[in-house]
């Protein structure tokens, strides 16, 4: 590619005819695939145009949803955006088994989320913390210009304090602020506020250099827990057997990080589509979910199996900031669409739906895994994909599907087999 000067400023259409213009001449059609994305109602595409920068057309994942999940008493058909395979038909095929026992056991946990002003000091704590205690009133007042919203919704900033980091870093020190930002992820609100405190310091104390002020996307403290359970006979037929390897899968998740991750890879897979369709942050949701496994200095798998008294209980608790009002899920068409499915749910009632669509993924991964494995299920799909990618017919679709019953799927194979049809014809 050559390099362009003033891109921003290009129309759109120069820009997607500019990029088209640096391809290959057999990638000319890119042009149209690309155009072909436009959104048909010029005020929609303006609004997606405007979420991003540079924007040259949409990018489509498909937009499922899982029905009968039973969270606390109520059912939810939730939303889901993945581009994944298989994992939709997981998250519905677990939320059916459990709905027929008892359902989602769903709780948050807490609400508080922070940020912090980051600065550098060659003085003493002791020093800082009487100038705080000081000034702890003024800066305050400072902020209630931009808190007053949020304390009339019934949220606003909960604690301020001063953090001495100087242990971990040579002169750092922190302002910590605990905030609760009711239906809101809020990320604007407590960036607001902490630049507000930030520039009340470069004021008020010459002796501190402010490094940055910022939210922190790690909310150990805005937590929900999200758990399922029955009698252990209750699970169907060899229920102790796989009881017996259920509980080893959870075990190894927490003693080896190659499976770790995977595990909570696929706890995430449920979380992220739900993260996805309501329009919420699903970078923030996985950094903090991540760190979150590996907070006792070892990274584990997110959720927990217990079997006291012949029971079988299968939890999953995790860090979730998300909104119901603000940011994308206002904005963009489908996230608020999304929403109107959930019945409207505020932030605590998302974090509940994510939290249980998270561990349903789980249950149904670990529970393909310990018995007949995941490439059944996942390569049913895996032959569709491709059979679409060879655009074979309805009539070869199904003839594909009865040949590879009993046989591995491979491209190779579905290929071969489209073309020894098609000869045959
Ligand atoms: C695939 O996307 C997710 C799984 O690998 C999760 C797991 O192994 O637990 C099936």
């Amino acid at each position: 590619m050559d390099r362009v000067k003033g891109f921003s400023k290009f129309s759109k259409m120069d820009k997607l005819k500019w990029v088209c213009s640096q391809l290959p001449k057999e990638k000319a059609s890119a042009f149209y695939e690309l155009r072909h994305y436009w959104h048909e109602d010029a005020k929609v595409q303006q609004r997606f145009d405007e979420f991003s920068e540079n924007t040259i057309s949409n990018f489509t994942f498909p937009y499922s949803v899982a029905p009968n999940f039973l969270i606390n008493g109520k059912n939810y058909c939730v939303p889901m955006v993945i581009e994944e395979s298989s994992v939709v038909a997981a998250a519905s095929k677990a939320a059916n088994f459990w709905s027929t026992r008892g359902g989602f056991k769903a709780q948050v946990l807490g609400e508080i989320k922070s940020g912090q002003v980051h600065f550098f000091s060659e003085k003493p704590f002791s020093f800082l913390k009487e100038e705080f205690s000081s000034k702890i009133s003024e800066i305050k007042k400072a902020i209630s210009v931009f808190d007053s919203n949020m304390i009339a919704r019934g949220g606003g900033v909960q604690e301020i304090a001063l953090i001495d980091k100087t242990s971990e870093l040579e002169n750092y020190f922190q302002i910590d602020l605990k905030f609760k930002t009711c239906n809101a992820m809020g990320a604007n609100y407590i960036n607001t506020i902490l630049e507000e405190v930030a520039n009340f310091l470069r004021v008020h104390w010459p002796f501190a250099q402010v490094n940055m002020a910022i939210l922190s996307n790690y909310t150990p403290d805005c937590l929900v827990e999200a758990s399922v359970s029955c009698p252990i006979d209750s699970l169907g037929e060899n229920a102790q057997e796989f009881v017996l390897n259920f509980k080893r899968a959870i075990d190894i998740s927490h003693v080896d990080k190659t499976r770790a991750v995977t595990h909570n890879k696929g706890i995430f897979n449920g979380v992220d589509a739900v993260i996805l369709a309501t329009g919420n942050d699903f970078r923030a949701v996985e950094a903090c979910g991540h760190a979150y496994a590996a907070r006792e200095g070892k990274y584990k798998g997110l959720s927990q199996l217990s079997l006291e008294n012949n029971h079988f209980r299968f939890s999953l608790t995790l860090p979730l900031s998300v909104g119901t009002v603000g940011g994308l899920t206002n904005l963009h068409p489908l996230a608020k669409a999304s929403l109107d499915v959930l019945g409207n749910p505020s932030a605590s009632e998302l974090m509940m739906i994510a939290a249980s669509v998270g561990l349903a993924q789980n249950f149904a991964a670990i529970n393909s895994l310990v018995t007949t494995g995941i490439q059944k299920g996942h390569m049913k799909m895996h032959l569709l994909n491709i059979l679409s990618g060879l655009e074979a017919s309805r009539s070869e679709i199904e003839q594909a599907k009865s040949y590879f019953s009993d046989k591995t799927v491979s491209y190779t194979a579905v290929r071969n087999f489209l073309a020894s049809m098609r000869i045959s014809q």
